[in-house]
């Protein structure tokens, strides 16, 4: 079961998560890290450069990215990476890579597994959840076999996502995203969501039955995953009662 914490807020699951980075990279200086984008992981990256540790040998692999915008268009998942993790982490810029950043579109999948198994695999991956229950880009229906691919977005993600672009038309149709599978086989997967409207993906990707229609639900086949959650995000938990128990009765070295 992963293991599910129930936080006052944003900050306190940022400083969770940004603690077990921390311990990873202590053991693993190039430790590989996957990088969301959206809302949800920025209080992990902020709690992050608040601690100031060296992290320059850190290497990353974002998530997933839109496909056809100009180069350098400032809400492309490669310009929101730099923006809110590269620069303040201290990360090499060349040790993060994003999909579709090399090559022909056609290839750019295979080639980011390529790269991802090269790198020896993701150690830590940090995950949001989209209000129709998706990870990464990978949207209902997605097999969870799958690997970085080109994806077309449903209308509710575009429409989610609107916020950040002047028009929804501007939005675009297609990503390109790590499949369930790659996010399957990194060794650690943190999920956060906060706020009622995630209570119901939430619900479904850590209770409902294990179904495509639900890609948070891949989530239940994975040894080693923490949620974060706050009250409202939690608000749809039937065992959450036992979530909080097990939290307050974790043994001494128990993290997440
Ligand atoms: C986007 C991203 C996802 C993210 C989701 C939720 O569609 N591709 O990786 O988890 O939105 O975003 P937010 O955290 O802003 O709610």
């Amino acid at each position: 079961m992963a293991e599910i914490v129930i936080v006052s807020d944003m900050a306190a699951a940022g400083e969770l998560a940004a603690d077990a980075i921390l311990a990873l990279v202590a053991q693993k200086p190039d430790a590989v890290l996957g990088l969301a984008t959206g809302s949800t992981p920025l209080a992990v990256y902020r709690a992050l450069a608040a601690k100031g540790a060296d992290l320059s040998r850190v290497r990353g692999f974002a998530l997933d990215e839109y496909v056809g915008l100009p180069p350098g268009h400032p809400e492309s998942y490669r310009a929101v990476i730099t923006r809110d993790v590269v620069e303040p982490l201290g990360l090499d810029p060349a040790l993060v890579r994003v999909p579709g950043d090399r090559g022909p579109l056609e290839t750019a999948g295979a080639d980011y597994e390529r790269a991802i198994i090269e790198a020896g695999g993701i150690d830590l991956q940090i995950l949001g959840i989209g209000t129709d229950g998706h990870i990464g880009f990978n949207e209902p229906g997605s097999s969870f076999a799958s690997l970085t691919r080109v994806k077309t977005l449903t209308a509710q993600t575009r429409e989610d996502n609107a916020r950040f672009f002047d028009s929804p038309a501007d939005v675009p149709v297609h990503c390109i995203t790590q499949g369930l599978g790659t996010i399957q086989r990194a060794r650690h997967l943190v999920l956060l969501a906060f706020g009622e409207g995630k209570a119901a993906a939430i619900a479904a990707a850590v209770e409902g039955p294990i179904t495509a229609s639900s890609p948070g639900s891949a989530i239940q086949l994975h040894a080693h995953v923490s949620v974060l959650v706050d009250e409202a995000a939690a608000s749809r938990l039937a065992n959450v009662d036992y979530y909080r128990h097990a939290w307050a009765n974790r043994l001494p070295w128990e993290t997440l």
